[in-house]
């Protein structure tokens, strides 16, 4: 994927951030309420630097009654939270070229597609800091080269549908912190708390507005669990309630926005940061009735799990090697997946001798274990070779006696 170097700011802004219809222009009053709420406030009032322009008292004080304090995100309850940096190197625009993203092991970020589009692998890079400052901007953290991008196939960069990428770190994230993802399908309830983050814009409609440190928003699901559900006023085609979730607060005010893609949407399941949405789009930032709109990530759990972590398939025999069996002494094989892809078995053994039951290969999916059966036909006896392969877990050749 090449991307052209004389495109202008706009263009480009255009270009990685699809936006969903064609609604009002912001005005410079929804400017000032475009701020991010804010989360957690970490530090004491004092250390804090000044909030950008229009900041959090703006959002606090204009949506009445929402549960949102003045402050930074907590950086040391948001460690999965990581920088994408495109290596676009545009002069003087230095953030539009990075989204958010969030670790999910200590190898693989989730992100959204349409943040890998204006670039190539080869320029990407991945920035972690444990500071609050921004580590793209400042330079600080660490920096990780990207082994492995893996985009969904059924990305539509014209919708924005299926909005979800994978990238793989070259070498491992030290940092703890990775966010479990919701992978039953479940949806949150509408009216449900949520968490977005980002160091995206501040002011929706100011492009030097991006954050030095790393925000938080509480954001409340408007759409419920319903597949026939609105959202705010999109139509039917911009929100598609199997494959997105939307989140914001109705009256607008508090969203996320442009550099926030990609990053996540965070639900508190039984108290656990649980990661449910990615940044996606929306028809502007933070207006009334246009909530942002997120990967629905339980919707490509199972996508993302066969990218995770390869199938390790272990065939192993119940009896050590050189092991006896009888008609009455049957040995048990178990077949174990240990990885997150499915993968596939098969127990090799000579038929006049040994039979399979209740099959002799298959497939079997992460994380699953089965039992297959040797049984003597009872034909012949001496000894014999069985051989058990399985994905990722080699071959294994194992002599048995059959008396
Ligand atoms: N597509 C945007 C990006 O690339 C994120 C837009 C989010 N918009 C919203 N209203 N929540 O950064």
């Amino acid at each position: 994927m090449g991307f052209p170097t004389d495109l202008t700011y706009d263009s480009i802004v255009s270009r990685i951030t699809p936006r969903v219809g064609l609604g009002p222009l912001v005005t410079a009053g929804a400017m000032a309420t475009a701020v991010l709420g804010l989360v957690a406030t970490a530090l004491p009032a004092a250390a804090e630097p000044t909030p950008p322009s229009g900041g959090a008292a703006g959002a606090a004080g204009r949506v009445t009654g929402q549960v949102i304090g003045g402050g930074y995100a907590n950086r040391s309850s948001t460690p999965f939270f990581v920088q994408l940096d495109l290596g676009l190197n545009l002069s003087g625009t230095d953030l539009i070229g990075s989204c958010g993203a969030t670790m999910i092991t200590p190898y693989w970020a989730v992100t959204a597609a349409h943040c890998l589009k204006p670039t190539s692998d080869s320029r990407l890079s991945l920035a972690q800091s444990s500071a609050w400052v921004n580590p793209i901007r400042a330079g600080v953290g660490r920096r990780y080269g990207i082994a492995a991008v893996a985009i969904h196939p059924k990305w539509e960069p014209a919708s924005s549908a299926n909005d979800i990428a994978l990238v793989r770190l070259k070498s491992q994230s030290p940092v703890p912190g990775a966010l479990p993802l919701l992978t039953d399908g479940s949806r949150p309830a509408r009216g449900e708390r949520l968490e977005v983050y980002g160091l995206g814009r501040t002011v929706a409609d100011d492009e030097l507005s991006f954050s030095d440190r790393l925000m938080g928003a509480v954001v409340t699901d408007l759409s419920g669990p319903s597949q026939l559900a609105r959202c705010g006023s999109y139509s039917t085609a911009e929100y598609r309630p199997s494959q997105s979730l939307c989140a914001g607060v109705p009256v607008g005010g508090i969203d996320s926005c442009q550099g926030d893609s990609g990053g996540p949407l965070v639900a508190r399941i039984a108290g656990r940061p649980t990661l449910v949405g990615i940044v996606s789009g929306g028809n502007g930032c933070a207006l009334a009735n246009y909530p942002g709109i997120y990967t629905r990530v339980s919707r490509y759990a199972g996508w993302v799990k066969a990218r995770l972590s390869p199938a390790k398939v272990d065939v192993t025999l119940g009896c050590a090697t050189g092991c006896r069996v009888s008609t009455s002494r049957p040995v048990v094989v178990r077949v174990h997946n240990s990885g997150w892809a499915d993968g596939s078995w098969a127990v090799d053994a000579d038929p006049g001798i040994l039979t399979v039951a209740p099959a002799a290969r298959g497939t079997i999916a992460g994380w699953q274990t089965r039992k297959v059966v040797l049984q003597p036909t009872g034909a012949r006896k001496g000894w014999t070779t069985v051989k058990l392969r399985g994905s990722g877990g080699g071959t294994k050749v194992v002599r048995i006696l059959v008396n």
